[in-house]
């Protein structure tokens, strides 16, 4: 389907994301898989290379992650990175010992010969290091390329396959040549040509979606989210207005949300049903303050609206999903899906319960990728830019019970903060920025009289992916005018408070 792919082995390192990232960034497609991926199975990718990561193990541990021997004798370059160059130097009769102490941080990496991996790179370069163990001998038949001080085996390379080995890490920004070497081992090692760009993706997955559909009908519950109407966007390219899509009004999002969403996505011309269904959702909501139970029942009463609405639209066949490529590293990584911290919220369960095949145009893809296909597909670039936003809406940013006039308050408060920072210019600087309203109330005191009223919490982060997040150092007087506005404008409120939690040990929502 790809006409060139890099196979990523997974041995569970930080970092493997952003190896994938790297070479997605040198134009060329690549797939994590974990490291126990059978021989047939990589055969059967006919991958141009492969890179082995790096991996919190150690190869000394007895249950050490490992990959068949078989795998350096397919004639398949292979690069391995820290760990997966440990493990491809022991494996090949190498020594590995474990360092007296762990090398952390920056290191000089001094080039002893030139070679094809080094090709245009200065003889010194900055790198960054992250290990415990480190190489003793090198295998026979093997050269040492590099060096640095405590690390007298950096960069490996087999005479006779096409093996290397990094004993740093190339894939992080503290490597600044690090891009240009793994281009240069993609390129010149694997020779890919570079071809892969999220416009051909785009082509690709429409013609892929016309086959698949033919000329049956889809459905796609939008969100207004940039996963979803991108998805939607793709789909509808491919097979116009049989992708019905629903837009359900919970009554349980922001300000001026529905017609913020139906106005933007206008221009794309979708068939588009707004079902509302408000009452519904506070109905299952009354007395309810467990933010595990608030999720279930609106993920509950979501799956019951759209189900309805699909149903007397038209007999589909397909449900569409903005499921991203981190989504399916996670469950299929080595690290397996993490435990359930919060129920996420989406179709899940739906496809199932419908009969309905799934389509997923964006299973491949990063966050980045999807804004700039969305680009292409010509969606707004304030779509593309909106905040993300949890499935159960404010219902888990309104502490303890939801209720029309707490939801009203909470609206206001967090309009004003969306205002302010994009009065501001700060919309592009925070992956995303809200209001929490606590169920606590503290005296004040305004005009002459005392008040006691409840406290709105102010929420703005820093974040590449929402997985690790830190607060945001928004400015002083951006504060400032977010502590006077929210008393002074918004009934019921007297005080605000800034959330300096950072991800972990906080998660990004409240509930
Ligand atoms: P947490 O609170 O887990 O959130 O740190 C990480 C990111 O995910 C968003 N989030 C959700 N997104 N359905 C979603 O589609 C959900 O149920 C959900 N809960 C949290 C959150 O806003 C943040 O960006």
């Amino acid at each position: 389907m790809h006409s060139e792919l890099i196979l990523i082995l997974d041995f569970g390192s930080q970092y493997t994301q952003l190896i994938a990232r790297r070479v997605r960034e040198a134009k060329v497609y690549c797939e994590i898989h974990p490291f126990h991926l059978s021989l047939e199975k990589i055969r059967a990718l006919a991958p141009q290379g492969i890179i082995l990561s790096g991996s919190p193990a150690s190869v000394h541990d007895p249950s050490a992650p490992t990959v068949d021997p078989a795998l350096f004798e397919l004639g398949i370059p292979c690069l391995g990175i820290c760990y997966g160059m440990q493990l491809m130097v022991k494996m090949h009769g190498g020594k590995v010992e474990r360092s007296a102490r762990r090398e952390y941080g920056p290191a000089t990496l001094k080039l002893g010969q030139s070679d094809t991996l080094f090709h245009s790179l200065a003889p010194e370069l900055p790198v960054w290091m992250s290990h415990g163990d480190r190489i003793l001998d090198v295998p026979q038949g093997f050269s040492v390329l590099a060096k640095s001080q405590n690390s007298p085996i950096a960069v490996v390379k087999s005479d006779t396959k096409p093996l290397y080995g990094l004993q740093f890490h190339p894939e992080v920004a503290h490597t600044p040549q690090g891009a240009a070497l793994l281009g240069n081992f993609l390129r010149r090692v694997c020779g890919c040509q570079f071809e892969w760009t999220p416009q051909a993706f785009m082509e690709a997955a429409i013609r892929r979606i016309r086959d698949q559909v033919c000329d049956a009908h889809a459905v796609c519950a939008l969100s207004g989210g940039v996963d979803s109407s991108v998805a939607a966007a793709l789909v509808h390219q491919a097979i116009g207005d049989r992708l019905h899509c629903v837009f359900v009004d919970n009554g349980l999002l922001r300000q001026g949300e529905v017609q913020e969403v139906t106005s933007l996505l206008e221009p794309l011309g979708l068939n588009l049903t707004v079902a509302s269904a408000q009452l519904r959702f506070l109905e299952v909501l009354k007395g309810i303050t467990d933010p595990e139970e608030k999720r279930r029942r609106v993920g509950r009463t979501f799956i019951e609206v759209f189900e309805e609405q699909a149903k007397r639209l038209h007999d589909a066949r397909f449900l569409v999903q903005g499921t991203l490529y981190p989504d399916v590293i996670e469950s299929a990584s080595v690290k397996g899906p993490s435990a359930t911290i919060k129920t996420h919220h989406n179709v899940g369960g739906l496809p199932e319960r419908m009969k309905l095949q799934l389509i997923e145009p964006l299973r491949e893809l990063f966050k980045d990728e999807v804004r700039t296909v969305g680009c292409a597909l010509g969606l707004p670039k304030r779509l593309l830019g909106r905040f993300p936003f949890p499935g159960p809406g404010l219902a888990v940013r309104v502490l303890g019970e939801v209720t029309p006039q707490r939801l009203e308050i909470l609206r206001q408060a967090d309009a004003i903060v969306r205002d302010e920072l994009e009065f501001n210019g700060r919309l592009d600087h925070v992956w995303q920025a809200f209001a929490v309203l606590l169920p606590v109330r503290t005296v004040g005191v305004m005009g002459d009289e005392r008040s006691y009223e409840y406290t709105i919490a102010v929420r703005a982060v820093e974040s590449l992916d929402g997985m690790t997040a830190h607060w945001a150092r928004l400015p002083h007087e951006l504060l400032e005018r977010l502590g006077s506005r929210i008393p002074n404008e918004v009934p019921g409120i007297n005080r605000v408070v800034y959330d300096l939690t950072s991800k972990p040990p906080g998660t990004i929502e409240w509930e």
